[in-house]
């Protein structure tokens, strides 16, 4: 128990707010995922400013419901509303935010990754209470979408031209023909950048979640790429195949063994190959990105319910988590064995470590 005995109301009161406005902004949440899945967003954007029936006759949606939900996402500020004409709309950046797929500040993909996490809220509850693991595969599939649909911003906008210039003699070799791997792959949007932008270039891409591989291939096959494959595949069984480039993009952390999966590609690689580690962004320690990074109290929350979870059902079981910081990812790379490792980049939302010798 608490040694403090007496309650400032007032402090109550700021806190009960705080938690207020979370509550409902988890609310807006839901609303904004009907929104997208929907289509009604992307109506909105289509027609410009509308009455109720004109949108619900466009988005296909029941109009009743839709005068409901217009409502509590003009409150929240999501849709604008013109009470005279009683007519709503989407600021362009309410458009961007929410309707517009291809923008980079698109943030349907992050809400689909919160709301895939409520659907099984029971099985969340015993993994907490047990400390069991929880596989990447055991998730709604909305974690896979979302996910992918979240990352894909960063990656189309960096992967190219911030990420892989970072590495020392890396393009270049992209550009001549270089072997690359692209372990933990996920839906292959990574993979499928590189495959597009260095057709001279071999990609094998890997991921030990079946499904999520059926679906990369798929978006490979629509795009009619000859070289990109895709294996099932656990991370730390990658063939000896003098890759010139292995790299993992948000999913090292979620491994049970990073360190000794880091050694295991390091076997993988020709011999001035270099091993390129994207993760979340995060400052050194756990105090620290508590008081100063902003992220944190999300990416501790995907720790606790996704990334943690995968990793702890895995063999080892370390449990890095999403926001372990450069210092200690560069440490793991160095206990692997990588004798050249550093921070080649860093982005809003991403750590960029290269790993070399
Ligand atoms: C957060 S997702 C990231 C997916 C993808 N790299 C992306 O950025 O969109 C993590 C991925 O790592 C994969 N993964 C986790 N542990 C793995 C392991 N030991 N071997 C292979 N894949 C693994 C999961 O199946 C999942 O697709």
């Amino acid at each position: 128990m608490s040694e403090q005995t007496s309650v400032d109301h007032e402090k109550v009161m700021q806190l009960f707010g705080s938690v207020f406005n979370d509550v409902a902004g988890s609310v807006a949440i839901m609303m904004s995922y009907l929104g997208d899945q929907t289509g009604v967003y992307r109506a909105m954007d289509k027609l410009g400013s509308a009455g109720v029936s004109a949108i619900a006759a466009e988005a296909k949606v029941d109009e009743r419901y839709l005068k409901e939900w217009l409502a509590s996402n003009a409150a929240r500020g999501y849709v604008s509303y013109d009470a005279e004409a009683d007519k709503f709309s989407l600021t362009p950046e309410q458009a961007s935010v929410f309707a517009r797929e291809s923008e980079p500040t698109c943030i349907q993909g992050l809400i689909q990754g919160v709301v895939g996490q409520f659907v099984k809220e029971d099985v969340a509850i015993d993994v907490f209470k047990t400390g069991r693991g929880r596989p990447w595969g055991e998730h709604h599939e909305c974690c896979f979408c979302g996910t992918e649909r979240f990352f894909r911003p960063a990656y189309a906008g960096h992967l190219l031209d911030e990420w892989i210039p970072a590495l020392d003699g890396v393009e270049d070799k992209l550009k001549l023909g270089a072997k690359v791997a692209d372990i933990g792959c996920g839906l292959g949007t990574s993979s499928i950048l590189m495959a597009e932008q260095f057709p001279n270039s071999t990609i094998h891409a890997f991921d030990f979640h079946g499904p999520s591989i059926e679906e990369a291939k798929k978006r490979a096959n629509e795009k009619g790429l000859s070289n990109l494959e895709f294996f099932v595949s656990d991370a730390g069984e990658i063939p000896k195949n003098d890759y010139d480039l292995a790299c993992i993009f948000d999913a090292w952390h979620d491994m049970g063994d990073p360190v000794g999966i880091a050694a295991s590609i390091k076997e993988t690689l020709s011999k001035d190959g270099t091993f390129m580690v994207v993760e979340p962004m995060a400052l050194d320690g756990y105090a620290n990105n508590i008081a100063n990074n902003p992220a944190s109290a999300m990416m501790y929350g995907f720790g606790t319910l996704v990334c943690v979870p995968a990793s702890k059902a895995q063999s080892v079981g370390l449990g890095l988590g999403p926001q372990a910081g450069p210092s200690k990812l560069m440490e793991l790379l160095s206990e692997a064995g990588f004798g050249n490792v550093n921070l080649a980049a860093k982005t809003t939302n991403n750590l960029v470590l290269q790993a070399r010798g």
